[in-house]
């Protein structure tokens, strides 16, 4: 049986930073499963289909072949074959990727894969409803929250310094608008576990929140 950890959390929670610290202490395969529904979302933008489109939708997902790897340190994406780590991190897959990822047929078809893939070694795995939907009996249940106004504030820093042009109010109004579509969606919603551990970070530091998981992992390993 392998070890899993669950991390889930909005978007900007700082979940990728920690998710990566904590996977390379305690030698966790990490498991990045936003990526996976950013690699359904861009693959649709770029043959024009839309979240109504179902039919050409189930066409994608029969075919699609997503792998996730650990390069030199870098966790790399590769969608078909083709290394799309970048793509699926630019505005426009931020702002199509919620509506993608609240369709029954694209979550029938991710989450047996994660499944699959925390088969395979002790994971740390992270997402919206790791703790609720894919494991439910992960070792440690993580909800890593923060507030709202913080998370605009990071994604605004990170954008302006990756050179993209926004100002904060539109930050703010897009991470309203994909929090409500994640939170009130039928299937899965983005809702804590029950049993999960509610961390929130609005005022914490990348390293107090690594070091406040990282006893809580110790204490499930021994
Ligand atoms: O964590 P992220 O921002 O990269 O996630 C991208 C999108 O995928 C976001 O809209 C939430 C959704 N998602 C999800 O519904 N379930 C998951 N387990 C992970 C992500």
């Amino acid at each position: 049986m392998s070890f899993i950890v669950a991390i889930d959390g909005p978007a900007g929670s700082g979940k990728g930073t920690i998710t990566k610290l904590i996977g390379e202490k305690f030698n966790l395969t990490n498991i990045d499963t936003g990526a996976m529904y950013r690699c359904v979302a861009l693959t649709c933008l770029e043959n024009d289909i839309t979240d109504k489109q179902l039919d050409k939708i189930e066409q994608i997902l029969e075919k699609i072949d997503i792998k996730l790897k650990r390069i030199n340190d870098n966790q790399i994406v590769l969608l078909n074959g083709k290394d799309v780590t970048s793509k699926i991190r630019t505005t426009e897959v931020d702002n199509a990727v919620a509506k993608f990822a609240a369709l029954k047929i694209v979550r029938d078809k991710m989450t047996p894969l994660q499944r699959e893939m925390g088969k395979q070694d002790n994971i740390i795995m992270e997402g919206r409803d790791i703790g609720t939907v894919v494991f439910p009996n992960a070792d440690v249940k993580i909800f890593l929250d923060c507030s709202v106004e913080e998370r605009a504030k990071r994604r605004y820093k990170q954008n302006i310094e990756k050179g993209i042009n926004c100002s904060y109010e539109e930050v703010l109004k897009s991470i309203k608008e994909r929090h409500l579509l994640e939170t009130k969606r039928d299937i899965a919603p983005f809702v804590k576990a029950e049993d999960a551990i509610y961390i929130d970070s609005t005022n914490m530091t990348i390293p107090e929140v690594v070091d406040k998981i990282s006893k809580i992992i110790k204490e499930k390993m021994n």
